[in-house]
């Protein structure tokens, strides 16, 4: 684990904020591929708890998982100055395809793009829009296939162009903060200890931690009821088994961990403008630690 010196560094540039975009209208998905239960109407029909997978369940999880960390990998190559977020959203509504997958997040209780991207002080659930990225921004694309069956959800936070050093910093910090969540899984351990990993690391670089969302397990369904708190919750007494699946996600702000919503009924900023980060991975927990499974 690489670690950023815990030494004086200067906070995240605070730029104009960002402002609501055009959406464009929605993208069709073609018949043969196999669509979740919301596909239609929007609101999951069935939900499926957490519990353990049987081999041909967690197989076909491997496949979904692998899946979305190629399509944010090919993503990430479209990352720069001047390209439109609905650009990015484009090539991976193609690239789901082509892998014989549907976009999780196409009319998810109505989200209506296939990815969010959420730019600055965006925390999570950014909807694609005909914003050009911005030299110095950062962005994170995260991804969700629905695949056999499965779904496999995973993020990165981008620099566009070149970024300041505090926004570096706290992007450095937040995939670290997920290195050590990932790391703090064990079997018969509370789900406690995955933010008691997290929470002490973002303190002592100055960036705070988001409580209002969490990681989630996550398989037939694309959010089960198992949350995953990535600051220290003492309510997070549940123990971890081996066989479970979900994800860890943090997300780290450059200020408060208070965040607002846009009236668009889905875009999460941080309450006092300033920057926020974001890694995720959807992970296994095995007999001995962690898997990951959203990597290529
Ligand atoms: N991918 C997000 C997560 O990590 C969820 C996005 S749901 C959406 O849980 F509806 F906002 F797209
Ligand atoms: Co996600
Ligand atoms: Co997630």
């Amino acid at each position: 684990m690489h670690d950023v010196a815990a030494r004086e560094v200067a906070q995240p540039v605070v730029s104009d904020p960002v402002l609501k975009g055009r959406v464009s209208p929605r993208l069709a998905v073609p018949a043969h591929i196999r669509r979740p239960d919301y596909a239609e109407r929007g609101r999951p029909r069935g939900f499926h708890p957490s519990r353990p997978f049987t081999d041909g369940e967690l197989l076909r999880m491997r496949h979904a998982c692998r899946a979305a960390a190629k399509v944010l990998d090919e993503i990430s190559a479209l990352v720069r100055p001047g390209v439109t977020t609905d650009v990015i959203d484009e090539a991976a509504h193609a690239a789901y395809l082509r892998l014989g997958g549907y976009p999780s997040t196409l009319n998810y209780h109505g989200y209506p793009k296939s990815l969010c991207t959420s730019v600055n002080e965006v925390v999570c659930h950014g909807i694609p829009d005909d914003r050009p990225l911005h030299d110095g921004d950062i962005v994170n694309l995260d991804v969700t296939i629905y695949l056999d069956g499965m779904h496999g959800d995973c993020s990165a936070t981008y620099a566009v162009g070149d970024i300041d050093p505090g926004s570096a910093h706290l992007v450095a910090v937040t995939r670290e903060c997920l290195e050590r969540g990932i790391a703090a899984v064990r079997p018969g351990r509370p789900f406690r200890a995955i933010g008691q990993a997290i929470e002490p690391h973002a303190a002592r670089h100055g960036f705070n931690v988001v409580r209002r969302y969490g990681g989630h397990g996550i398989g037939r369904s694309f959010h089960t009821e198992l949350h995953v708190p990535h600051h220290d919750d003492p309510r997070a007494t549940r123990l971890m088994e081996a066989g479970m699946v979900f994800t860890i996600e943090p997300m780290l702000t450059a200020g408060t961990f208070s965040v607002r919503e846009w009236d668009d009924g889905w875009t999460v900023v941080t309450a006092d403008g300033k920057r926020s980060a974001q890694f995720e991975h959807t992970i296994l927990v095995t007999e001995t630690g962690a898997e990951i499974l959203t990597i290529t």
